[in-house]
């Protein structure tokens, strides 16, 4: 009976984890996805802390799983209450380093019990041990890039070193679980100390920039380790949970890559996003740019049958969600038509306008996606493109010499008028020059976004 109602535990939380996944795709259902998942999540480790046994055995140690789980639940809360939009990679990087050194915990655990292992039960120990660890040390580092505590570093012949320690790795796996067991611990503390190694050295020298996919990458290497503890403790929530994040991780790297046009090895080899020093001194020599003032852009709007809002990174800069969703309803007492024109890159990580603006109350039906908005492009008469920059740059379909050439991007010069607010000439994520500004149809709107945007509305608001 006990174990029935443990199984079935197990079974609502996997269920509610794949329920939870799919509401996490709509921003109307992914608040509620979370908590179910949560839900399920809770049931499923309470399942297991009264009703689980081995060996005829229940846990007893309560006072340590107790205090560990208030300790996580008020570090975790207030963490993430705490935390800044602009912040989210990087917490979201430490919480996953923290599930990689879990697999880590357990590989080790479970290697120092003293019941002989089949070599099933080995491997999975050993490969636990490697993924994870591997996911822990490259997640701190990634926090560390992104927090700015470390700074991108190549080491010459970097990346013979790490396929070195690559193979090393894999050698050592082989040993462990192969004929050398169990007489050689050190080649599993071997495996401990080079996956750590290869972590570090695999995402130091990876541009600050590029971290959200890098982090994407560990997170999936995370679901893959801690399915390996599903098979090791036969718990199928785990071995569920565990695939869940590791195909949902890799689905997102390889989106994210996709929409900035970039291969993986690209991305993990590349130093694209790191070299972004001393392009802004260069502006002038394209030519001459236009400004315009806030009355004339306040003006142009008033006057306009639809506008379009290109939100980009420097919106989430300058916090200006709430500055950004009073001009829209603005515009459309004026009975004008807005609506937001989304890449799915704009920002540092994926979904990031999207949660930004709703944040704001922005209704989500004004959210166009890059296909729709270019589509509706050629009928929009203003475009604003609120601290945005590479995701509307020309290079990506003209020059082949860019660095982003073949990235889609938004098309915003088939619109009628072109304002760019940011607050200088320097360029944006991928340190590249951008052409738009220079071009005929656009003009240049300086400052910070929340500023530009407040007074916008008030100048709308006296027409
Ligand atoms: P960026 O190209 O990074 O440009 C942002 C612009 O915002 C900058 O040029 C900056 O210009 C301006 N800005 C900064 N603070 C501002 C403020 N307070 N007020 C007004 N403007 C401000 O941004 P994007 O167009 O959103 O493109 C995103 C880039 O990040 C892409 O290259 C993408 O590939 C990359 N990336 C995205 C992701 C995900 S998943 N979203 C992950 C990794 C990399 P000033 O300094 O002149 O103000």
């Amino acid at each position: 009976m006990q174990s029935a109602i443990l199984q079935l535990s197990y079974l609502i939380g996997s269920v509610t984890f794949i329920m939870g996944l799919k509401m996490l795709s709509h921003p109307d259902t992914a608040r509620k996805g979370n908590l179910i998942a949560a839900a399920g999540m809770i049931i499923a480790i309470f399942a297991t802390i009264f009703l689980y046994e081995h060996a005829g055995e229940r846990l007893h140690n309560y006072g340590w799983i107790f205090a560990a789980l208030a300790i996580g639940t008020i570090v975790g809360t207030m963490a993430a209450k705490k935390v800044q939009m602009t912040a989210m990679p990087e917490m979201v990087s430490l919480f996953n380093g923290m599930g990689g050194a879990c697999a880590m915990l357990i590989s080790l655990v479970e290697y120092n019990k003293p019941e002989v292992k089949e070599t099933g039960t080995m491997l999975v120990i050993a490969l636990g041990m490697m993924i994870g660890t591997v996911s822990f040390a490259g997640s701190v580092i990634a926090w560390g890039k992104l927090n700015g505590r470390i700074k991108d570093r190549t080491i010459p012949g970097g990346q013979m070193i790490n396929f070195l320690i690559f193979a090393g790795l894999i050698a050592l796996v082989i040993l462990v679980v192969g004929a050398f067991f169990p007489a050689s611990p050190g080649l599993f503390y071997g495996i401990l100390a080079l996956a750590a190694l290869y972590g570090v050295l695999f995402v130091m020298p990876i541009g600050g920039a590029d971290m959200p996919v890098v982090i994407s990458l560990l997170n999936s290497f995370t679901g893959v380790a801690a399915a390996f503890g599903g098979f090791l403790y036969n718990n199928p929530v785990m071995l569920t949970g565990g695939i869940l994040v590791g195909s949902a991780g890799t689905i997102l790297t390889i989106l994210m890559c996709k929409a900035m046009n970039r291969s993986l090895k690209n991305v993990l080899i590349g130093s694209f996003g790191g070299q972004k020093a001393g392009v802004a001194g260069e502006a002038k020599e394209q030519g001459n740019f236009k400004e315009i003032s806030l009355n004339d852009t306040a003006v142009l709007m008033a006057y306009a049958q639809k506008v379009m809002i290109i939100p980009g990174y420097g919106l989430a800069v300058a916090q200006a969600q709430h500055a950004c969703h009073e001009l829209e309803k603005v515009l459309e007492e004026k009975g004008v038509e807005v609506s937001y024109g989304i890449h799915p890159v704009a920002g540092r990580m994926p979904g990031h306008m999207n949660v930004l603006l709703a944040e704001a109350d922005v209704p989500y039906e004004k959210l166009l996606e890059m296909e729709d908005a270019n589509d509706q492009m050629g009928t929009t008469n203003v475009v604003l493109i609120l601290g945005a920059n590479d995701v509307v740059n020309p290079a990506a379909k003209e020059d082949p010499s860019s660095p982003i050439f073949g990235m889609p991007i938004l098309e915003v010069e088939k619109a009628e008028h072109v304002i760019v607010n940011k607050r200088s000439m320097k360029p944006g994520y991928a340190g590249i020059e951008n052409e738009l500004f220079f071009r005929p149809k656009t003009s240049m709107l300086f400052g910070d976004a929340k500023k530009v945007l407040q007074s916008l509305v008030s100048e709308l608001k006296q027409l």
